[in-house]
């Protein structure tokens, strides 16, 4: 694999519309009129159609008199062999012009699947390694296929970043990463927030924290991506329990949607640490969330790294825990990752188990062996110590480092 550097001059890269607020589900007549949109694919995670978390953008749709259907053929962690067979097929057979993605990461990941094949005869995992090499603002040899995002969970950011997360035939997760995947609208609205299951509801903001606090802290950040990552612990820190604890109050709803909005933009300009390096494995071996796995990584990674991002890891705790904002030679990275470990216990992520426990209880046989710990660390992780990361980090470091979150290090254990 080659070395990957730092670039010295990174781009500022904002692409697309967002549209922010309450309500804000109401401009999609316009924005269709806007592009002469008059045919769309619907692209609609299961659940939340299932759940009529879906209805009122029908609703729109509907009155909008735009001809429409509904792809929501979408697994948890979306197949390529759904997307092209079905999704894709749908698209092209009703000669759509654009998707409405309407979902978590799966909907949204999905539609960037149909959108990157576009009109090419290509399949996903052939366009993969071709968008791998090229510049992400280059031209794409072939017309995709334009889409809105509407997330209804708050922690992927996808829908204002350039990349997607989907499943192989091997069961293998790509990621392809372009410009061309970048959805041209989104929309966030928090009442598409407000009636997510607790857990769910956790998870999803967590991602967002947890992509916010590896975007300010890594190398690749720029000023524009620290503004978006701490405005983003602003807004998420602060009302993530109380979200999580009633995800219909409207305040702290509003607060979680734009705050993974702003630290969707922070991770589109920045890149990625060690948390995000060692997950997917994590996630297709023993069914823990995308959310889950960052969230219980996450006072690891301060403490692992916390000495050489010092002065920020400081900025982030006042952003958190702006009622206990301490002075810079006050500050105490200890302290910091017992309050990251008191968060997951207050979230019940993972109903407070260890990764072997919470594995076996969702019944994988064997639960996680400190072997696992290395495999999945050698499956995602090995050679990747990548320049962007805030501390220099070896496969044996990380290995050591997901045993010790194993084991329950970082789990908080209430007084007796
Ligand atoms: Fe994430």
């Amino acid at each position: 694999m080659a070395k990957r550097v730092l670039e010295k001059y990174r781009p500022i890269n904002v692409k697309g519309y967002v549209y922010v607020g309450k309500g804000s589900i109401s401009m999609i007549p316009k924005i269709c009129k806007d592009e002469g949109w008059e045919r769309v694919l619907l692209v609609i995670d299961p659940g939340v159609l299932k759940a009529g978390g879906a209805d009122g953008i029908i609703k729109i749709v509907e009155s909008a008199g735009l001809a429409y259907q509904i792809y929501s053929e979408i697994k948890p962690n979306p197949l390529q062999s759904d997307i092209e067979k079905i999704g894709l097929k749908m698209y092209r057979e009703m000669k759509a012009d654009a998707m409405i993605a309407v979902g978590g990461g799966s909907a949204m990941d999905s539609a960037k699947g149909i959108a990157m094949i576009g009109e090419s005869d290509k399949t996903i995992d052939q366009i993969e390694p071709i968008l791998f090499n090229m510049a992400s603002n280059a031209p794409c040899p072939w017309k995709t296929y334009p889409m809105i995002c509407i997330p209804t969970t708050c922690g992927t950011g996808s829908e204002v970043i350039r990349n997607a997360v989907i499943t192989d035939a091997k069961g293998h997760k790509m990621v392809p990463k372009h410009d061309c995947i970048l959805p041209q609208y989104a929309i966030e609205d928090p009442d598409l927030l407000a009636t997510l299951p607790a857990h769910v509801a956790a998870a999803t903001a967590m991602d967002a924290l947890v992509q916010a606090i590896e975007s300010y802290v890594c190398r690749a950040a720029t000023e524009f991506s620290e503004m978006c990552a701490l405005r983003a612990v602003e807004l998420i820190g602060p009302n993530i329990v109380r979200y999580v604890r009633n995800p219909a109050e409207e305040d702290a709803a509003d607060a979680i949607c734009r705050g993974a909005m702003f630290a969707g933009f922070s991770w589109n300009c920045a890149s990625i640490a060690q948390i995000h390096a060692s997950n997917h494995p994590i996630t297709e071996l023993l069914h823990i969330s995308h959310g889950d796995a960052c969230a219980i990584l996450l006072p690891w990674f301060v403490e692992w790294n916390g000495e050489n991002k010092k002065e920020k890891f400081w900025k982030v705790f006042n952003a958190m825990w702006p009622t206990e904002m301490v002075a810079y030679k006050d500050f105490d990275l200890d302290i910091m990752v017992k309050k990251l470990m008191k968060l997951n216990y207050d979230l019940n992520i993972m109903n407070n188990m260890t990764m072997d426990e919470y594995a076996k209880s969702r019944g994988i046989e064997g639960g996680c062996p400190d072997e696992l710990c290395d495999r999945i660390i050698d499956m995602q992780f090995a050679g990747r110590d990548l320049p962007s990361y805030p501390r220099k980090t070896s496969d044996d470091e990380m290995k050591k480092a997901l045993r010790d979150v194993n084991h329950g290090k970082y789990i908080y254990k209430p007084a007796e």
